[in-house]
Order: C-alpha cells, then sequence, then structure tokens
C-alpha cells in the first residue's frame, strides 16, 4: 500500500506524520471519504464542497486547488491498484508547538491520503443480510455539520454497537429523535410507504451519500421528506437503512434488538442501494 503524506508517496508503513501536528493534538483537521467504483471517485463533486466547506468554517486554507487535488486522490488511487475500495483524505492545520489558539505564523496544511480496498462481494452479503444498529445519546458538540477528525463520541458509539452486535449506532437527541449514526444518516421508510431522513438544519453531518440518494428518490417519483423520526417510529416503520461512503445503503433490520417492520430486510432498500450504486459507478 501506498500513501501519500505531505507532498510525498510513500510506503504506507512507513508513513508518518509530526508529533506537533495539530491534528494529532487538537483534532485541528478535517476529511473526506470517498467510495471507489472501479477505481472511480463516486460523488466527487459533493465531496470536494464540503472539504471546503469544513475546512473554510475552521479557517484552514485549501491546500492546493481542487483541480490539483484531484489529480492527487487519482494518482493515490493508481498507485494502490485499487478498483473497489475507500479513499481517505485528511487536511490538517498543519505543524506548531502545542498551543490551543491557532498559530501567529500561517503553517502549511497537513494533507495525508490512504486508500484501502473493499470486497464489494462481502458487502453485498452484508447487505443482504441487513445490519442492527442500537441507540445512544446524543453527547456530540454543535458543529456535526463539519466533518473533524474529533470522532471519539463516534467511536464509542460504534464500539458500544459492536460490544452489543450491532454495526452502527443512532444518536437521539433530547426530544427523543434520531440524528444520525456514528459515521452515516439515519433512513426509515414509514407506514405510508414515505422514505425518511432528517432535515440538515440539525447537528448533523450534511451526508453526501444522502443528497444524491434524494435525487434518486425524486427521480424514481418516490415519495420522501426530510423530516426526524424517533426509535419507536423506525420499529413501527416497513423499513430502515443507512447512508454513508463507507455503507452506502445499507438495510437495517433490528434497532435496539427490537425489529424493524417485519425484521426482514426491506426491498425498497435493496433497490434504493442499487440505484444509488449505479448512479455511483
Ligand atoms: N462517515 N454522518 C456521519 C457522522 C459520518 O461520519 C458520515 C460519513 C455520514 C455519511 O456521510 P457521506 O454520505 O458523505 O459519507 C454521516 C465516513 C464514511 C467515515 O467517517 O468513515
Amino acid at each position: 500500500r501506498i500513501a501519500y503524506v505531505n507532498g510525498q508517496f510513500v510506503r504506507h508503513g512507513e508513513a508518518v506524520v509530526h508529533i506537533e501536528d495539530r491534528g494529532y493534538q487538537l483534532a485541528d483537521a478535517v476529511y473526506e471519504v470517498w467510495a471507489l467504483f472501479g477505481g472511480k471517485l463516486a460523488d466527487a463533486e459533493g465531496h470536494f464542497a464540503r472539504l471546503e466547506r469544513s475546512l473554510s468554517e475552521l479557517r484552514i486554507p485549501m491546500p492546493m486547488s481542487r483541480q490539483a487535488l484531484t489529480i492527487v486522490l487519482r494518482e493515490a488511487v493508481r498507485r494502490n491498484r485499487v478498483s473497489e475500495g475507500l479513499l481517505y483524505l485528511q487536511v490538517g492545520r498543519g505543524v506548531a508547538p502545542r498551543g490551543h489558539a491557532f498559530p501567529d505564523q500561517p503553517t502549511a496544511p497537513s494533507v495525508v491520503i490512504t486508500v484501502s480496498a473493499v470486497d464489494r462481494t462481502a458487502a453485498e452479503a452484508k447487505a443482504a443480510k441487513g445490519v442492527k444498529v442500537i441507540t445512544t445519546p446524543e453527547d456530540r458538540w454543535g458543529r456535526c455539520d463539519i466533518k473533524t477528525v474529533g470522532l471519539l463520541p463516534n467511536a464509542l458509539a460504534k464500539q458500544a454497537a459492536k460490544e452489543q452486535g450491532a454495526a452502527e449506532a443512532w444518536f437521539v437527541d433530547e426530544l427523543g429523535l434520531v440524528t444520525e449514526g456514528a459515521s452515516s444518516n439515519a433512513w426509515i421508510i414509514d407506514g405510508d410507504g414515505v422514505v425518511r431522513t432528517r432535515d440538515t438544519n440539525a447537528n448533523i453531518l450534511r451526508g453526501v451519500t444522502r443528497h444524491t440518494l434524494l435525487d434518486v428518490l425524486h427521480d424514481e417519483g418516490l415519495k420522501f421528506e426530510e423530516r426526524p423520526f424517533t426509535p419507536d417510529e423506525a420499529v413501527a416503520a416497513k423499513e430502515a437503512f443507512i447512508t454513508g461512503a463507507g455503507s452506502l445503503v445499507l438495510p437495517v433490520i433490528a434497532v435496539n434488538n427490537r425489529p424493524v417492520g417485519d425484521g426482514k430486510v426491506g426491498p425498497v432498500a435493496m433497490k434504493l442501494r442499487r440505484l444509488y450504486i449505479e448512479r455511483a459507478k
């Protein structure tokens, strides 16, 4: 495997960052994950747009133009000879002696890229079986719209899910409504057949997969609504699923071990998975 670190392609096992990188000390860095289909970046523009927005919210400059970055990302994919996989890009404020406030002298942004392969056959088998989710109280900061590497609450929630045999944890806010998953957006298909996901005015990440899937729903003439739901509504729903660059569209068959609908993988969710993948390819 080959990684990209601050201007150079190096062997993955030899790739290192500075001990005073602010991403490392303060999580002062943002990231993006692209799914790769046939070596091509899925939803390329959506992820670039969100990267630029995350960076501008933190007043970190783009390390290079979107055009130049595209070339570097493609080169990273090429050097890894990965066709089906994931590309991870992290951009941080850079290296400076430790201090909470921004360094007085502007630093060069830190840039790291890794590429990993995904077994699509295994992924399809997982989707065909569906996954379980658990719920956990929303305990993240108020700016989850920024895709920062400050992911400790997400990591703890995902670990709790894993320990309970679930693939994802859904955060639930003080009103009892699901915000999103630890690394995905949350959806249901309610009793009226309306496909529902929370609006992005709330404190959630504006999922790129979510956005593309809303286009798919529109084009397919399916009823959809951006409206939050409770875990009870998910259990009472016909289907549930999650979306993200890693999960794509993944059917959910249980919430806190309570079956969703009839407890079987939903046909609409599986159809949406297929339609999403066709569009992303
Ligand atoms: N996670 N919500 C959260 C908290 C996420 O971390 C992600 C993505 C999503 C889905 O966003 P998108 O559709 O743009 O991938 C929603 C990535 C895949 C990760 O952390 O690995």
